[in-house]
């Protein structure tokens, strides 16, 4: 693994691990020792990642489960497709088969975000009370202590899709959000609390995402990018692989 200088706005610590087994032992890793760093008055929440660069990591925590207190950990999620909890595409199955169902964590400590009658908005409305009843506050926000994302070739993160009305959401925590590209409805965390977050834990793995990733590093200016409007309060990590880093490891092409 190296480790390269964080942008500006997105500034934070880069690490380019060898492969996609290396990102996800590491990750897992990091996940432990910012628990193990936590203070123990208040539960420790973290908003998993969906899609598929995460399963890895989760599998990494089920295995090394015995180094945490998972009566001291919430489970939260920061995206979720329009399908019930038990769908195949549904990221809390995702987590839960490759994690949650493994774990001795109490069922009151994890909070999928769909509910089997499917009714976005309610979902969406629920969710956000849970957050403020359950989440410490920074600014009005609930606050999470670990969001862990991951990046999509079209520089989205979590929901946050390019040209979708959710990126001007700044009053609400949890939104519904139509995304045209997929033809589908999600539901997201939207960018105010993920910018309250105590460390945001950004996983990219793969060769299909090297030239999101050189132009998000290269142009945190670009706000095409979702990923690019996010203004951290806490600390921003990012864990690539290097099929994922090779653009930006690479010279600039010269015309
Ligand atoms: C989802 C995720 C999404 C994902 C990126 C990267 O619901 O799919 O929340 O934001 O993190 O699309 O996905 P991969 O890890 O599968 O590349």
């Amino acid at each position: 693994m190296h480790s390269l200088r964080g942008a500006a706005q997105m500034d934070g610590q880069r690490h380019v691990h060898h492969d996609s087994d290396a990102l996800a032992d590491s990750v897992a890793g990091r996940l432990i020792a910012l628990w193990q760093a936590a203070p123990r008055t208040r539960p420790w929440h973290i908003a998993l990642a969906g899609g598929n660069t995460p399963r890895a990591i989760y599998a990494r925590l089920r295995h090394r489960q015995a180094e945490l207190d998972w009566s001291a950990v919430e489970v939260w999620f920061g995206d979720e497709r329009d399908v019930a909890p038990d769908h195949p595409d549904s990221n809390y199955r995702m987590a839960r088969e490759a994690l949650l169902a493994h774990v001795p964590i109490p069922d009151a400590h994890v909070h999928p975000m769909r509910s089997p009658h499917l009714d976005l908005r309610r979902d969406c409305a629920r969710y956000a009370r849970l957050l403020d009843t359950r989440l410490p506050r920074r600014d009005g926000w609930p606050r999470f202590d670990v969001i862990l994302l991951g990046l999509g070739s079209d520089g989205h993160t979590a929901s946050l899709f390019p040209n979708t009305c959710i990126l001007h959401q700044r009053e609400q925590t949890v939104a519904p959000v139509h995304v045209a590209q997929l033809g589908t409805w999600r539901m997201s965390l939207t960018l105010p609390v993920l910018e309250q977050a105590e460390h945001l834990l950004f996983v990219v793995s793969g060769a299909a995402k090297a030239a999101v990733l050189k132009r998000a590093w290269a142009r945190p200016e670009d706000a095409a990018l979702p990923v690019n409007r996010i203004r951290p309060h806490g600390t921003v990590e990012w864990h690539v692989d290097g099929a994922a880093a090779g653009a930006v490891a690479a010279p600039e092409q010269r015309p």
